[in-house]
């Protein structure tokens, strides 16, 4: 419970993220403004990053946890897996979970710390405001990056096409008639966040936003 519970959590933040971030393509101003109205709420600012890291930290360590408990309970492997409706996303929620995990921590060193590639981290823009929209746009011109980011939205992808429909059902929403309009949900909103990103990232790689 309490996993798929932090687990909507973080989809709902991931959700708003990639519709802010589309912002770029509307103009620095635009993008920088959006990412100003955060920064001067500071209060704001810490309670969303304090609810964010508890959410991460009980997601990510019950996960283990539940998956420690299940490799005990066989401690034999079997010699031949058939399986008859586990999906490749969700026999893999583990590996795409810490690929997730690993592009996040690349990403907060990147672009929020700016400890990666600092270059462009104190930029302001004519209004004063920080200048994220050049930040991003200078991180994704370089290919590394590019690559480390679609590699970042391949896990993404995979963990919540399985993530979504089975929070839905461990939180017990079963409805015959409902049933196959729950577990399309997933898939439906992984699409639609990773396209959001996606576009992003390579927007600004070929050139169409500079
Ligand atoms: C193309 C995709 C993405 C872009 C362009 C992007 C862009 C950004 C930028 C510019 C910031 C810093 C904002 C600022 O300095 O004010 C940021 C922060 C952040 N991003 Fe992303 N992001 C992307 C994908 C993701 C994904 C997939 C996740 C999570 C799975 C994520 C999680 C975060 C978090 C947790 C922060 C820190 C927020 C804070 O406390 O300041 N981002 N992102």
């Amino acid at each position: 419970m309490v996993i798929a519970l932090t687990g909507l959590g973080l989809v709902v933040f991931v959700v708003f993220h990639m519709l802010g971030n589309l912002q770029l393509f509307e103009g620095p101003l635009a993008l920088n403004r959006y990412a100003a109205v955060l920064r001067d709420m500071p209060i704001l600012l810490w309670a969303v990053r304090i609810g964010l890291l508890s959410m991460a930290v009980f997601h990510i360590g019950l996960a283990l946890q539940l998956s420690m408990q299940n490799r005990r309970a066989r401690p034999l492997e079997y010699t031949i897996h058939r399986y008859r409706k586990a999906s490749i996303a969700s026999r893999t929620m583990a590996i795409s979970g810490m690929a997730l995990l690993l592009f996040v921590a690349f990403h907060l060193l990147h672009l929020t710390a700016g400890v990666i590639d600092p270059g462009f981290a104190d930029r302001r823009d004519p209004e004063g405001n920080r200048d994220v929209y050049t930040k991003v746009v200078h991180a994704f011109q370089n290919p590394f990056v590019v690559i480390l980011y679609l590699v970042g939205q391949l896990g993404l992808g995979l963990h919540l096409r399985h993530a979504i429909a089975s929070s839905v059902q461990t939180m017990g929403f079963e409805h015959a008639g409902l049933n196959r309009l729950l577990k399309a949900l997933g898939p439906v909103i992984g699409l639609i966040v990773v396209l959001g990103n996606v576009a992003i990232i390579l927007a600004v790689f070929l050139g169409i936003v500079h």
